[in-house]
């Protein structure tokens, strides 16, 4: 008798049932080699994958900066007038490329401790203009500087640098002037040594921020990148209530295992405090 209908039937079922029962138990198994061989790769130290993406960030990371444009300088001057602002942006900027520097193991309390150099490139296709926009602002020397020194006979002085320096209480600055830095005319002529630069973020490049000492995961994987101290300190001593603390990670790797009802928690050394962000939904980038 030859293989007729049914048995083959049958000899499907039981192939099939047989690869259920090793699907089952496969299943687990891979999940559990995969896990474990993410346990090892994840560990922040020399010879993991995660550890070269680590120290030169795999990712692109951007910053974005809007910029709120003055629209009545003079009304508000002359008249007093409230201040009337637009605002302009996003200037997108490239950060956090450059190669970690000074990367030390630290295995008593499973810390690597590092300096991150500071850089940031102008990324024109996400940005509404050029690092050359002009923008109407406050005038950040001169409105400081009566504040700094409110003796009437200084201000009789300051009011005459300003007035000869041709400042006012407003002025026009680029963008790459505002974000990394310009001379100010009215400081220059500040008879005593002062900082006659002024931005935002000045002095950025050739500047390294840190030092970070964040935990390398051996311990514990769920703690991977985890800064543990900024700068020698757990906290900035800056702000009052949570803001001040340093909690989560730079914002470049978070720990694996991530569930998307956690919240992930970062700091952020630009801005001097902590914030998070939460699950809002999955998308995708690749575009083929
Ligand atoms: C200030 O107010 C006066 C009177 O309302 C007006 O004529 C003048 O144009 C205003 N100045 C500016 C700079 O807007
Ligand atoms: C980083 O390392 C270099 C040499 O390896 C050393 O000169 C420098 O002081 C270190 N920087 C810090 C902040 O420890
Ligand atoms: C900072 O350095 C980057 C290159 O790393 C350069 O593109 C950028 O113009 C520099 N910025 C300033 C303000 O010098
Ligand atoms: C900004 O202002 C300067 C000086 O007035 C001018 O040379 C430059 O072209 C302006 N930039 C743009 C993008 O309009
Ligand atoms: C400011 O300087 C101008 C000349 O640039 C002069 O006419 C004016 O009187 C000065 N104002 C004060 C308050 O010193
Ligand atoms: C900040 O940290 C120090 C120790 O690093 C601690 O003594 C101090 O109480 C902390 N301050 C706040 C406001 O948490
Ligand atoms: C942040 O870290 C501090 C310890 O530095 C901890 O007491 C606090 O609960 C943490 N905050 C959150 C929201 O996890």
């Amino acid at each position: 008798m030859g293989c007729d209908r049914n048995c083959g039937l049958i000899t499907g079922a039981v192939i099939g049932a047989v690869l259920a029962v090793f699907g089952g138990i496969l299943m687990p198994v891979g999940d559990m080699l995969i896990q474990k061989t993410i346990k090892k790769e994840v560990v922040l130290e020399e010879g993991t994958t995660a550890f070269k993406n680590w120290v030169k960030t795999g990712t692109e990371i951007y910053r974005q900066f809007w910029i709120f444009d003055v629209q009545n300088p003079q009304e508000v001057m002359m008249n007093s007038s409230n201040i009337q602002v637009k605002q302009r942006g996003p200037y997108t900027y490239r950060v956090r490329f450059l190669a970690k520097e000074n990367i030390t193991q630290d295995p008593k309390d499973n810390t690597v401790s590092f300096l991150q150099p500071n850089g940031a490139i102008f990324e024109p296709s996400l940005s509404v203009g050029t690092e050359a926009d002009n923008f109407t602002v406050l005038n950040l020397a001169v409105a400081a500087a009566a504040h700094i020194y409110p003796n009437p006979f200084v201000q009789v002085v300051l009011n005459s640098l300003i007035n000869k320096s041709k400042s006012s209480m407003f002025q026009v600055r680029t963008l790459r002037e505002l974000l990394w830095g310009y001379t100010d005319p009215f400081l220059s002529l500040v008879p005593y040594p002062v900082t006659t630069t002024v931005g935002m973020f000045y002095p950025y490049n050739n500047t390294v921020d840190g030092v970070y000492k964040v935990f390398n995961g051996k311990d514990s994987i769920s703690k991977v990148a985890i800064i543990d101290t900024y700068k020698g300190k757990r906290n900035l001593s800056y702000w009052e209530s949570y803001c001040d603390m340093i909690n989560g990670t730079d914002a470049a790797s978070f720990p694996p295992f991530v569930e998307k009802s956690q919240v992930l928690q970062f700091f952020s050394s630009d801005i001097c405090r902590e914030t998070c962000v939460h699950f809002t939904s999955s998308f995708s980038i690749c575009k083929s």
